[in-house]
């Protein structure tokens, strides 16, 4: 099976929990507006907690639930990353924005409620490390990673100057790289085990990650991503491509990926499909 198909497969997976867990919540505009936004995206922040995982030992179902934390997570900071307040886009996933199909109210309240069905699914009764689970999520997710990542940011747009690579490799690590850290060591977390060499192989992905997310912007036109590009020139924002030239930011791309698969010698061909996760990081379309 491709890897696309694998990841769609484990998407699917886990769009299957995420939908049991709203069925728990009375219906209403909220809960509908969470659904929606759950929808579309590629799964990558599961799959990779299913992976490490399964590379642990976890129960399958456990796995799952803590895979459909992650999209929940991940699936707030994007309704709130669009609102007008922040980057104000029309477009999410080719679909309008939740606060668009709704209102902003309703956005900013189903982002609330997605992360905080975050948290409740990390330590719902009987899932693995439930409390060492919810304190990595809020470290990750707070004021010294995503929410820090997104101020710096917003910063940068009214910045007197471009940042500087080391700048912007900060900024993303927390933006993009802290979810992405906190997904590749659920596995070993839940497990009880050393989450070191996943984090080390997060923190190469994550970035390799965000460099393919600003090249594919530089390629996109009429989408969402052609949009932020546009802006963020008109912001005089710098990017991974901005800085590096697009030939170097791919060849950095390349060594992130040989740097991040590295990190998975010690698990040897158990970790294939982290291997194939991050090969295909580099290489997506969308
Ligand atoms: C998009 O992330 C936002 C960033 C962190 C750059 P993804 O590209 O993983 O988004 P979906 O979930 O697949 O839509
Ligand atoms: C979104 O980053 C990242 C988070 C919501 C944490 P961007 O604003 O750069 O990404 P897109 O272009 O909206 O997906
Ligand atoms: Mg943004
Ligand atoms: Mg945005
Ligand atoms: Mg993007």
């Amino acid at each position: 099976m491709s890897f696309p198909t694998r990841l769609q497969t484990a998407a699917g997976q886990v769009a299957g929990r995420l939908d049991a867990a709203l069925a728990t919540l009375p219906p209403s505009a909220v809960r509908e507006a969470m659904g929606y936004a759950l929808r579309g995206g590629k799964g990558l922040r599961g799959y990779l907690v299913l992976e490490s995982a399964a590379l642990h030992g976890v129960a399958r179902d456990h796995a799952l639930t803590a895979a459909a934390a992650i999209e929940a997570m991940h699936a707030y900071s994007l309704v709130h990353d669009d609102l007008p307040a922040m980057d104000d886009d029309d477009l999410r996933r080719g679909q309008p924005t939740v606060h668009l199909a709704w209102d902003e109210a309703t956005a900013i309240l189903a982002g609330d409620a997605l992360q905080a069905l975050a948290f409740e699914l990390v330590c719902l009764p009987g899932q693995p490390n439930g409390a060492q689970m919810a304190l990595t999520l809020a470290r990750a997710a707070g004021a010294a990673g995503m929410v820090l990542g997104q101020a710096l940011d917003i910063a940068a747009e009214t910045a007197a100057q471009p940042l500087t690579l080391e700048e912007i490799t900060a900024l993303q690590a927390g933006k993009t790289g802290a979810l992405f850290e906190w997904a590749c060591t659920a596995g070993p977390r839940m497990a009880g085990a050393d989450p070191a060499p996943l984090a080390r192989y997060a923190a190469a992905m994550g970035l390799a990650f965000q460099i393919a997310d600003d090249i594919l912007d530089t390629e996109g036109d009429a989408s969402t991503a052609g949009k932020r590009l546009r802006k963020d020139a008109e912001a005089g924002k710098a990017t991974f491509v901005s800085l590096l030239g697009l030939d170097a930011a791919r060849e950095r791309a390349e060594t992130l990926i040989d740097t991040a698969c590295a990190a998975l010698e010690p698990y040897g061909d158990g970790a294939q499909s982290l291997r194939d996760a991050a090969r295909f990081v580099i290489s997506r379309d969308r």
